[in-house]
């Protein structure tokens, strides 16, 4: 904190929406909830706040972004959409699903929010806060996820505003996020392929595919931070697939065990997801002692939650 600036928290109930279009128009940056987490919204279009997005969060490398838009209309005003991404579009959303798409000539976006790359990651979210807001800023707004480089991602304004207060102009207030995980992203070069579990199971992506999505194999090289080896990290270490707790640790619980967090004591991923980042906050918060971890099914939504985990767990 203390970067000088005066971080506003603007609610969707008092005019928020249009003050928050009002600044990302202006260059601002501003955080506003999506379904899946808070992202750190900029316009894409504007250079100097692109680049403010990085410095804000911490970021060593110009990684590339996901540029939000309201509507299918608006994709195609910034990327090529046919063969199976228009599928998926049509099927998903809006909603937590983000796909790597050829960039349009006349997209107009900084060079750094593809990093350089012949694509662009886009996606329609569907939060009704964010899509007021898209709507409203009328131009593709590029967010991370809004908080610190490598730390836990936010669900709730409060954790943009410990991660993030003084460095941004406003945090846009819509609550908790439903899902609670990043979205699912799914590139094309040359098949449809998984290149980060999230929000959206890769289920449904099969299902709706008719075949089996490819995915990544493990440790390829993506130039991504949610891709990084250490990312979602809390102060405290984390151990995964914790059947038994050893001393001193605190359990993040799943399903029916004696925790003090448990992610969800009936055992429903969705659930976990949404409580996911909130709780490693939380512990985060309340004390310094390792986290073991409960094992997680890897289906579904459990797919994101573990590897999200993974990630948390892994060396600094
Ligand atoms: O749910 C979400 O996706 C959230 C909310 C705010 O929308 N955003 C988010 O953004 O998670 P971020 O920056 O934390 O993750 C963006 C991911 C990175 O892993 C990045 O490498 C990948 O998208 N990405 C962006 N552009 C890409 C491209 N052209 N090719 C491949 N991957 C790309
Ligand atoms: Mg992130």
């Amino acid at each position: 904190m203390g970067e000088g600036l005066e971080t506003q928290v603007l609610s969707p109930e008092t005019g928020g929406v249009e003050q928050a279009a009002a600044l990302l128009r202006a260059g601002a940056l501003v955080s506003f909830p999506t379904e899946t987490v808070y992202g750190l919204g900029g316009d894409a279009r504007n250079g100097r706040a692109v680049a403010r997005i990085f410095e804000a969060k911490g970021r060593p490398h110009f990684n590339p972004l996901i540029a939000h838009v309201p509507t299918l209309d608006a994709v195609r005003e910034i990327a090529v959409l046919d063969g199976a991404a228009a599928d998926l579009a049509q099927a998903f959303w809006p909603g937590p699903l983000t796909l790597v798409l050829p960039i349009r000539d006349d997209a107009g976006l900084s060079d750094l929010v593809s990093a350089g790359l012949p694509t662009v990651a886009v996606r329609v979210p569907a939060h009704p806060v964010a899509q007021a807001l898209l709507t409203a800023a009328d131009r593709p707004i590029v967010a991370p996820s809004a908080n610190p480089s490598g730390r836990i991602s936010p669900t709730e304004a409060a954790h943009v505003i410990a991660g993030l207060g003084g460095k941004i102009e406003a945090v846009l207030d819509g609550g908790p996020c439903g899902v609670g995980v990043e979205s699912t992203i799914v590139g094309f070069d040359p098949v449809p392929t998984l290149l980060r579990p999230g929000g959206l199971p890769k289920e449904a992506l099969d299902a709706a595919l008719g075949t089996r999505l490819a995915t990544r194999p493990e440790g390829a090289d993506i130039n991504a931070p949610g891709q990084m080896t250490s990312h979602y990290a809390p102060d405290a270490g984390v151990r995964l697939d914790a059947e038994t707790l050893r001393p001193g640790e605190r359990l993040l619980g799943f399903g029916d065990v004696d925790a003090d967090w448990n992610l969800s004591p009936s055992g429903d991923l969705v659930e976990a997801a949404a409580n996911l980042f909130r709780m490693m906050h939380e512990m985060d918060e309340a004390g310094s002692d390792p986290i073991a971890v409960s094992p997680i099914p890897d289906t579904g939504l459990g797919r994101a939650i573990n590897d999200r985990l993974r990630r948390a767990a892994a060396p600094r």
